[in-house]
């Protein structure tokens, strides 16, 4: 059922990653007091227009921009528009683009301007989370062994790890099996083979880790309020080992 990609569908797929990447760095450039969610938006549609890629959100089930942006309490598939980013929020933007017929999907926590110091070490350890999920994306690992890498590093930190989504696998479809839970016990699930392509997304709350839907229906918010953060990144699993395919850095597969 997962389906393994070609090295000329993983040139494709870097492709499309690195369109995902130049976006997220767009935004990171405009994020600062003042800014809209919806101004945001707009520049990763020109962009994406200027680059040949169609963003991948728009119209997903109805989802109606083409980034997702969940400001502090929202954990993820905040809808962008008038709201006003303010100093020391922190903005959860989530981008997939298709070039090629391939999909890439990858996400960031921005700081707006200055933030507290507990803001800023949930974005450092969700950061970390997935670091360490996408080290265990190896040839001979099970899945699992992501989850619960992802896990035990958020938690050790005091932080718990969103139940209710999940990171997937991706390829011509942006959500393809396996589903990947941001928790559980190693060992477990399909042997990861070369040629895998994992869309992997620790989604990490200060707080509890229940969650529900805003009357929207589509923003996701922490039941008790406190921040959550968000970081995904499009990992290939390779002989040589992990190629984050929304990164910069050299793959093999340009
Ligand atoms: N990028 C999200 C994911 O990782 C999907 C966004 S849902 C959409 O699965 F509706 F906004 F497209
Ligand atoms: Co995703």
């Amino acid at each position: 059922m997962i389906v393994l990609k070609s090295n000329g569908e993983l040139r494709r797929m870097r492709r499309a990653g690195l369109v995902v990447w130049r976006a997220l760095e767009l935004v990171r450039e405009h994020v600062k007091p003042g800014v809209t969610t919806g101004h945001l938006n707009r520049l990763v549609e020109e962009m994406m227009a200027r680059e040949g890629a169609v963003p991948s959100f728009k119209g997903y089930h109805g989802y109606p921009a083409s980034i997702c942006t969940s400001v502090d309490e929202q954990v993820v598939h905040g809808i962008p528009g008038d709201r006003i980013l303010h100093e020391g929020q922190i903005v959860s933007v989530d981008i997939g683009a298709i070039v090629d017929g391939y999909h890439g999907d990858a996400a960031r926590t921005f700081p707006v301007g200055v933030i507290s110091a507990e803001a800023q070490r949930l974005l450092d350890v969700t950061w970390q989370a997935l670091q360490e999920g996408i080290q265990q994306a190896r040839v001979g690992n099970h899945l699992s062994d992501i989850s619960h890498a992802i896990q035990a590093c958020a938690e050790a930190a005091g932080f718990s790890v969103v139940r209710d989504y999940v990171g997937h696998g991706i390829g011509r479809q942006m959500h393809e099996p396996p589903q990947i839970p941001n928790y559980g016990p190693p060992g477990m699930g399909p042997k990861l083979r070369a040629g895998m392509v994992l869309a992997i997304e620790p989604m990490v709350n200060a707080g509890t880790y229940e969650v529900r839907t805003l009357e929207d229906q589509w923003t996701v918010v922490t039941v008790d309020g406190a921040l959550s953060a968000h970081f995904e990144n499009t990992v290939a699993i390779t002989p040589e080992g992990p190629a984050i395919l929304t990164e910069p850095e050299p793959t093999g597969y340009e």
